[in-house]
């Protein structure tokens, strides 16, 4: 009978043929060159708790360079290095693994980058933010499958509890207070008592992280399956108010993104920040964009949902023409108007939104600027503005067949000053 440490069965079970035969492949190519090889971090603790992990995060007692170009020279593939992290990804056929020296980390100051330098896995374990990210399972032969747990991350995953390794841990690297709420809300887990006092206590170390890092952090909540659930607890225990003080994790948040999932499966990270931003001021918005560094992109959609707030009433007019509605949301993110339709009080304007995006944005008439130039209208303004007139013809129905679309500009024309029309 194998040991309760076997892990190798339930590797079996869960993990398609090509990943474990990759896997014992790469301890036996580790051992000959004298390194021991480990699986780590959430790839053992989903393994543990049965759930899916597309991640191989493998962590390498030796040179993990040197072991992934073995590797590849072995059984193909491609590596790319990052040797000023001493880290590597192999790539064969669809298969991913990141690996990465074991290291010993120390913190010259809270909210700074460690000082790394080699290290053993019990030290590399050591490093991690909680007992259930910590633990590792051997790759090398004869110990293929068994577990390395030394701060007991399985006993924590029975009692499904968040618990960091140290006192230091918050202090060390604050992203973690927001990385143990986003697990215990994930997993259905509670915080470990001493682990919520620690993090009371440390919760102003968050102001030592740099906007880049809290970015992410929220990025990445916000691709949780409900990233409502850690919101709202980060709200609860003062974590949203000490990263910004226009963050919110309160009941219209998680109404709002619950709709969205119904509107539209799996929402965009980008459409639940969208709703994040959506009751703020311009003030508040520009604050949050600086705040976190948004890129460009998620600048702009951001801006662009608390400006369309402002647009609510022309878009909730009864009587509005497509024509209108096309005009006023042009030049809006797609994603900003997905966040009004969700977040309008009109059902009015949240209509005219959809409609907007599932046609009225696309549309296009029949004739082009070359179609109307072969029908004698010249190139300049004039031909812009009708091929202006033929949009907005199309929007509101008034034509839509080629045919209606010509008697639609000779109309026009023989209304309209000829010469400013015509050619010559
Ligand atoms: N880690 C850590 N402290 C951090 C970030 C990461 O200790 N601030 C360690 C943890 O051991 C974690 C591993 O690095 O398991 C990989 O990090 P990441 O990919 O962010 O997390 P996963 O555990 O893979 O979790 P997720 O399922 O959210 O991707």
């Amino acid at each position: 009978m194998s040991s309760p440490d076997d892990l190798s069965s339930l590797l079996r079970q869960s993990q398609p043929q090509e990943i474990i035969s990759f896997l014992r492949a790469a301890g036996e190519v580790g051992k000959e060159m004298g390194y021991s090889l480990y699986l780590v971090g959430g790839d053992v603790r989903d393994l543990l708790l049965e759930r899916p992990n597309q991640d191989v995060d493998l962590v390498v007692e030796g040179d993990a360079l040197l072991l992934a170009r073995h590797l590849a020279e072995k059984m193909g593939g491609e590596v790319i290095s990052h040797p000023r992290f001493g880290t590597a990804t192999f790539n064969r056929q669809g298969l991913r693994v990141d690996l990465a020296m074991a290291r010993n980390e120390t913190y010259a100051k809270p909210g700074a980058l460690p000082l790394v330098r080699p290290g053993s896995i019990q030290e590399d374990l050591y490093r991690r933010d909680f007992t259930i990210n910590a633990m590792a399972i051997y790759l090398s032969p004869p110990r293929f499958g068994e577990l390395l747990d030394p701060f007991k991350g399985r006993d924590d995953l029975r009692l499904g509890l968040i618990r960091v390794l140290h006192e230091g841990s918050f202090i060390d690297d604050a992203t973690r207070i927001l990385r143990a709420i986003r697990y215990e809300q994930r997993l259905g887990f509670k915080l470990e008592d001493k682990t919520e006092e620690l993090m009371s206590r440390d919760l102003s170390m968050l102001k030592t992280i740099s906007g880049d890092r809290l970015r992410h952090e929220l990025e990445i909540v916000l691709y949780e399956e409900r990233p409502e659930l850690a919101l709202s607890r980060a709200e609860g225990v003062g974590i949203l108010k000490t990263i910004h003080p226009t963050l919110r994790g309160d009941e219209w948040i998680a109404k709002k993104f619950q709709e969205a999932r119904k509107a539209a499966g799996s929402p965009t990270p980008e459409l639940y920040l969208c709703l994040l931003s959506y009751r703020l001021s311009s003030q508040e918005a520009e604050d949050l964009v600086r705040h976190f560094r948004f890129p460009g992109n998620l600048a702009k959609a951001i801006r662009d949902t608390v400006k369309l707030k402002g647009e609510v009433d022309k878009l909730s007019q009864p009587d509005s023409h497509p024509s209108q509605i096309y005009h006023t949301l042009r030049g809006y993110s797609e994603v900003s108007i997905r966040a009004g339709i969700s977040a309008s009080t009109s059902s009015i304007a949240a209509k005219n939104m959809e409609q907007y995006l599932e046609r009225w944005q696309s549309l296009k008439p029949h004739l082009d600027g070359t179609a109307l130039k072969a029908m004698g209208i010249s190139q300049g303004p004039l031909l812009g503005k009708m091929l202006k007139a033929l949009l907005e013809a199309r929007l509101d129905g008034e034509v839509s067949t080629v045919e209606e679309e010509r008697s639609f500009v000779e109309r026009k024309l023989s209304q309209g000053d000829l010469a400013e029309f015509k050619e010559g």
